[in-house]
């Protein structure tokens, strides 16, 4: 045996026997995806027509929005998971109902969050179907998405005009770091057309966003304002975060999420360094919780971090965790770990998460939770809205992190067998 058959060797060997006992491995995706079929079989029953989206728990009960957030391609998403995991009819059934009802939002353009609406419902419809329909709606919500690109300031615009919550403020082409993850339907809409103006736009935005969303350390900004004249740099702030120069968890996971998925469709070395030093910052943090799962904002109530929001810290004893971040970057970590050498720190990172993830802390009991599967998350506080609740984007990225889990595992075990 040559020494790069016995390097890959030793490598999956690590993969499959290093960091948990083989059956606790298995449970974890067993586990996760037997919850997952009952809460959502209850949740369908429970709300069976497409158009009220499930979302979280508001008062007690079940919360849905109809088609007028940001967040509605997630639960078709999970209905997309539970048909690729079981392979049974009836998940596609739910899925293409609740995917294809999402069609008109094709054309929205006041917000730049179609690439999570349409990417995570039609882009995995059209993964798993080739259904070329879908494939249309795709490259037309990309068309709308560049509409909200300007040359001057190298991005998309991701809200509009709005004020910052010291009412003073005013952010006039606010772009937050979330929207690095629809860069990955601009980059599908080049793949599919050989239209290179999608790319060039996903590209321009994620060096622009490189340059200006991120510390020395690389932990990130929420929020970026730009004069849309000039291009220059007007705020770097927050809006769902602890304070302007904090890092609010969720947005430092999306832009792990985010630049490793731009190395995976450019193989831009630059993108692969950035996905490696956010998740390094996360990874090496000295207030990264025991279980991986991270506090909503990593400097929450610490000195030297002053909210502009009305904070009132007698709420808030104990922290709140947000389990979406935690999936958000479990996911991304998986991924990661395939493109650089030393990939077993995030291999070994994203196995720590689930398994938190999958216990009982995190993970509801069937019948609970309104039939979400993640308790714990975070939305907004600074909103003072979905706090210490379940979220459907958690719930999205728990399942499409269990998937590329059991997806590497199977990889893994190949190789071994053709040793
Ligand atoms: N994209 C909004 C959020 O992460 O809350």
């Amino acid at each position: 045996m040559n020494m790069k058959k016995y390097g890959l060797m030793a490598f999956t060997c690590f993969f499959l026997f290093s960091c948990q006992p083989q059956d606790a491995k298995k449970n974890i995706v067993e586990h996760g995806f037997r919850i997952a079929e009952e809460q959502l079989s209850a949740q369908l029953k429970e709300n069976p027509e497409p158009g009220k989206y499930p979302r979280t728990i508001k008062d007690g009960k079940l919360y849905t929005t109809r088609m007028n957030d940001w967040t509605e391609g997630f639960y078709p998403g999970c209905l997309w998971y539970l048909y690729e995991y079981t392979g049974e009819d009836l998940w596609k059934q739910a899925a293409i109902q609740w995917t294809e009802t999402l069609e008109p939002l094709k054309k929205l353009t006041n917000h730049h969050d179609i690439g999570f609406l349409m990417y995570c419902s039609f882009g995995n419809a059209y993964r798993l179907t080739g259904n070329e329909r879908y494939k249309d709606i795709l490259i037309e919500s990309a068309r709308s998405l560049c509409t909200r690109f300007n040359e001057k300031t190298g991005c998309i615009e991701s809200w509009n005009y709005r004020k910052a919550w010291n009412g003073k403020d005013e952010w006039f082409y606010p772009v937050i770091i979330d929207n690095m993850m629809n860069l990955e339907l601009l980059y599908f809409a080049t793949r599919m057309t050989g239209d290179t103006i999608y790319a060039h736009i996903a590209n321009t935005h994620a060096m622009t966003t490189a340059r200006n969303h991120f510390r020395q350390d690389y932990s990130s900004y929420h929020v970026v304002d730009y004069d849309e004249q000039t291009g220059q740099v007007l705020h770097q702030a927050t809006c769902q975060g602890f304070s302007d120069n904090s890092t609010w968890a969720r947005g430092q996971a999306w832009a792990i999420y985010g630049y490793t998925m731009a190395y995976r469709e450019t193989r831009n070395p630059y993108y692969l360094q950035m996905a490696c030093h956010t998740a390094d910052f996360w990874l090496n943090h000295p207030n990264l919780p025991e279980d991986g799962v991270p506090y909503w904002d990593f400097n929450a109530g610490q000195d030297g971090y002053v909210p502009d929001w009305k904070y009132a810290p007698q709420r808030f004893p104990t922290i709140p965790r947000d389990a979406s971040a935690a999936a958000i970057a479990a996911s991304a970590f998986l991924e990661l770990s395939d493109y650089v050498e030393n990939g077993s720190k995030y291999w070994t990172a994203a196995e720590h998460i689930l398994s938190s993830l999958t216990s009982s802390e995190y993970l509801a009991q069937p019948g609970t939770n309104c039939n979400f599967l993640l308790k714990h998350c975070v939305g907004s506080i600074p909103h003072g809205n979905e706090i210490d609740v379940p979220l459907v984007y958690a719930d999205y990225y728990y399942l499409e992190a269990l998937l590329r889990y059991r997806a590497k595992q199977e990889s893994a075990h190949r190789q071994l067998a053709s040793y």
